[in-house]
Formats: structure tokens, sequence, C-alpha cells
């Protein structure tokens, strides 16, 4: 048995000249919340497929749960509840069908599968649709019936493709909040996702994927740290300013801003978040700058693909993509 929950070396998967995972690493240790972010198109549903055993590798070695997924797969799938991007419920069972039938296929027994399907309902804030069918359940309730089919079977390590694409905000949140349970019951999940925010909220390590590469790896600390983290921002009224706000906010981001003169904005990384920011008001107050705009701004995937990749997503080809951390901090 390995340490590692999930442990991939060298992962190749080829689609005729396209190569969905051109060498990618993985270690989620056991217990761990590991998301895979990047855009799409990226091969997060690859790298999850392959390591569920689904699709083989060109190239590389895996181990999920200790199991090799080439040598053992049927112990690998034994170990792995896996939530794919698209619905796998039945629409025309209820919610309680769904978790019982899947309960059978796993030889609980009937007895055994039903109860199993009402604990997870009730877990999942699903109970009021037990007998609903699955068709009639919003988006979100679909979500959260997946990822309780998921569960049916208590699998050691869950994969999670895209749990909240598609969600509005408050089914997003409830979401995060069951996943938190699962992470809080200590739960080894690997998730995919395209946005940042969700791998921050939910994930200990965050690799960032694109064009099949592993283009950065950290937790959310340093992988913000990488791209920049928050933004401080001010426009001011008076473009005579503009040297004055620069002075101020040099002192209080402790780097050199970002001054465009045709915006009239001033802008540097904040590391102190919002403390930086209540610090800004007050010095700009103090010298009695007029400011049409100051704000604080997370980065979004976007600026973490500029930063990293030197490019705007689509990065550009993988060849011209270097793949390690280190090489990501040189070029910053
Ligand atoms: N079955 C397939 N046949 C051909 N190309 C595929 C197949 N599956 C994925 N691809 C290609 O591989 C790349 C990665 O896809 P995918 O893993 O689905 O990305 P993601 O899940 O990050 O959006 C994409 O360019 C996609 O078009
Ligand atoms: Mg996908």
């Amino acid at each position: 048995m390995t340490e590692n929950a999930i442990e991939a070396h060298g992962l190749v998967k080829r689609y005729g000249d396209k190569r969905a995972l051109d060498g990618v690493d993985l270690d989620v240790a056991r217990g761990a919340v590991c998301a895979l972010l990047g855009p799409n198109g990226a091969g997060k549903t690859t790298a999850v497929r392959v390591l569920t055993t689904l699709t083989a590798p060109d190239a590389g070695t895996a181990t999920v749960a200790g199991h090799d997924i080439a040598r053992d797969p049927v112990s690998v799938r034994r170990s792995l509840g896996l939530a794919a991007q698209d619905a796998t419920v039945d629409g025309l069972l209820t919610g309680h069908e769904n978790l019982t039938m899947i309960g059978e296929l796993h030889h609980l027994g009937r007895k055994v599968a039903r109860a199993r399907a009402d604990e997870l309902l009730e877990q999942f804030s699903l109970i009021d649709a037990r007998d609903k069918l699955a068709r009639d359940f919003s988006g979100g309730m679909r979500r959260r019936l997946d990822l309780a089919a998921t569960l049916v079977a208590r699998p050691e390590i869950l994969f999670l493709d895209e749990p909240t694409t598609g969600l509005d905000p408050r089914a997003r949140n409830d979401l995060w909040d069951v996943l938190d349970q699962l992470v809080a019951q200590g739960s080894t999940i690997l998730l995919t996702t395209q946005y940042l925010e969700e791998a921050d909220r939910l994930a200990d390590d965050i690799v960032v994927v694109d064009h099949g590469r592993v283009i950065a790896r950290g937790d959310s600390r340093a992988l913000k740290r990488q791209v920049g983290g928050d933004q401080l921002h001010v426009v001011v009224a008076d473009r005579a300013d503009l040297d004055a706000v620069a002075e101020i906010v040099e002192r209080i981001a402790r780097t050199a801003p970002t001054v465009d003169a045709g915006a009239r904005s001033v802008s540097a990384p904040a590391e102190g978040g919002v403390a930086a920011i209540a610090e800004l008001a007050h010095a700009l107050t103090e010298a009695e700058i007029r400011v049409e705009d100051l704000g604080l701004s997370q980065p979004t995937l976007d600026d973490a693909f500029l930063t990293l990749t030197g490019a705007p997503a689509p990065a550009p080809a993988p060849s011209d993509v270097e793949t390690q951390t280190e090489t990501v901090e040189q070029t910053r």
C-alpha cells in the first residue's frame, strides 16, 4: 500500500494528434481534498476518467487507494465513488428508488439498501423529495442526488467532476455545505472545477491544469501569491492626484503600483486584503484626495492563467508552456 490515496506519474492520453493529458503527475494524501482547476478542454475529465479506469492512459502509471489502475482496475473501482460531469441518476425513478437500486447493485441487500437511501436523503437535505421523480428535481437537487449516489457504498475516495457547474449561486452554496460535511468526515476527494473560488473554498491542494499539463500547484495561499492575490485599485477624480495616490498605494502595498493615466487608476497587489483597503481609505481621506472608485478585487481564473502562462487562456501550444511551479515562479 502506498501512503497517498491517489498517485499518478507522467499520465499521457492522446486523442488523435491531441494530447488531452500531456504528462500529469498527482499526489493526493489520504483525507485530503485536491482540486484540479482549469478551463474547458484542459484535460480535467480525461484525468478523472483515467484515474477511475474508465479509459486507459497511453503512458504513465497511477495508483488509487494503493491499487494500480492498469493491473488491478477492479480493486480501484471498488475503492472509489464517481460523480461524473453528466448526471447518472435515473429520471424515471424517485430519489429513494435511485439510491436503493444503487445499494442493491452493490449487494447491500434490499433492507439495508433502503435504510442507507433514507440516511443519505436525510444527509443531503433531500428527504422531502424522497418520493419525487428525479426528473422533477431542480439542478441543485439532482447534483446532490448524484453525490449521494456515489456515497451509497461508502467509497474510500470520491471523484467529483465539476460538481457545481451550471448551478445558481444558492444551489452552489448548498452543495459546498454538503461537501464541507464530507470533508469533515475525512473523505478523500479529487474534484475538478473551473472556478478558483470553488477550489479555494473546498481544497487543501490546488493543481492548475491547462492543455493537459500541470502549470502550477499549491495550497490556495501559495497559488494566490503566485497569481498576485487580491488587487487594490483606486480611481481618482483628478488626474493631478495620480502621483500622490501612487505613493500612498506603494507605501501600503509595499510594492510599486501600476498606474494607468488614461483610466486615472492606480492598482497593486494587496497582501493584507480588507485591512489594506481600510488603511488605504484612511490615507486617502487624510490626504484629501477625491476618489471615484476604491476596491479590492480577487484574481479570476483568467488572471491566474495570465500570470501563470504569460498569456490569456487558451494558453500557447503545449510545447511552449513550461510545466513546473519553479519555472512559473521564475517568470514572475
Ligand atoms: N473522447 C474524446 N475524443 C476526442 N477528443 C477528446 C475526447 N475526450 C476529450 N477530448 C479532448 O481532450 C481535451 C481535454 O478534454 P477534457 O478532459 O474533457 O477537458 P475538461 O474536462 O478539462 O474540459 C479536449 O481538447 C477535448 O476535446
Ligand atoms: Mg470536463
